[in-house]
């Protein structure tokens, strides 16, 4: 099994399949789309040879493709198709904006992907703009819709918070999550990128968190930890419904002891770690 310096096993490969991204979320500095092409990046033949090695040699389990933006690449439903045909593979998952993914949920399901993580940071239309760069609020929700049609499941939200911008939306986005039977997972900004120099300013804590959702909450039940990197709850509502709700809290409770996953970029450089150069 691979091992890292610190003993823990490493099963979960989180794959990047592109730099490019055509939002410019606040808080993430991406490849604009518009530069020069010729960005350096394994092939899908490639993809699938390393994937191959992974759970040939070292038992590799879980594969989770990112960006960038995923679905920037045009042989991504190739991709899928290639790594869901790993016998031993468990899990093939993607997180993407959602921008593309109305039009490609089918496929992907098709292709293999069993569930995608989708971002949503607000579900009001100028902050969805201000935040992200792209008035393309009613495409994501689309796109989320197409991924439950489609049967990829669970499908998850993230949302990162970030102070004065949708700190008090909270609420509204779980609520958004409840109705749609989808799991919501808030995560805490971290300092890396255009925001890194305001971070503490902008910087909200699990428990600052759930402060905001407690007009909503009777109850948190604290599930155990299972090496998705989120810490998460079942939790009843104060109608009486029931839902889990997740906090990735990278900041306030690291959860790198738990970890078990590498990095590996776009063109083939390994990353033990996000916060890692
Ligand atoms: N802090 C926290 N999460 C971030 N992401 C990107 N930049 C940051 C940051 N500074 C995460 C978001 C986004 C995903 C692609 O990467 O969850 O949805
Ligand atoms: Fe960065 Fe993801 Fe936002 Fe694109 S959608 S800018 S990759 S956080």
């Amino acid at each position: 099994m691979m091992q890292d310096r610190h003993g823990r096993d490493i099963r979960y490969l989180r794959l990047s399949i592109t730099k490019a991204c055509a939002m410019r979320c606040m808080y993430c500095r991406p490849v604009a789309m518009n530069q020069p092409r010729g960005e350096p990046m394994l092939t899908a033949g490639e993809i699938e040879a390393f994937a191959r090695h992974m759970v040939a040699r070292h038992r590799l389990k879980k594969v989770r493709l990112t960006g960038g933006e995923p679905t920037n690449r045009g042989d991504l439903v190739e991709i899928v198709r290639r790594l869901c045909a790993l016998d031993a593979l468990d899990d093939v998952a993607m997180t993407t904006n959602g921008l593309k993914l109305a039009g490609l949920a089918e496929a992907l399901a098709t292709a293999g992907l069993r569930r995608v993580n989708v971002s949503l940071d607000s579900l009001n239309a100028d902050r969805f703009r201000r935040i992200t760069g792209v008035d393309a609020l009613h495409r994501v929700l689309e796109g989320i819709e197409a991924a439950q049609t489609a049967g990829l499941r669970p499908v998850k939200l993230n949302t990162v918070v970030v102070r004065g911008q949708n700190d008090d939306e909270l609420g509204e986005l779980l609520l958004f999550a409840v109705a749609k039977g989808i799991e919501i997972r808030f995560i805490e900004l971290m300092p890396m990128g255009p925001l890194a120099n305001s971070w503490a300013d902008r910087y909200v804590p699990e428990t600052q968190m759930r402060q905001e959702l407690a007009p909503l909450v009777e109850s948190w039940e604290a599930l155990p930890f299972n090496s998705d990197s989120a810490r998460r709850y079942r939790v009843t509502l104060v109608d009486g419904r029931r839902a889990t709700v997740g906090f990735i809290t990278a900041m306030s409770c690291p959860f790198c002891q738990a970890c078990d996953r590498i990095r590996v970029a776009a063109d083939g450089t390994f990353h033990p770690c996000l916060m890692d150069r």
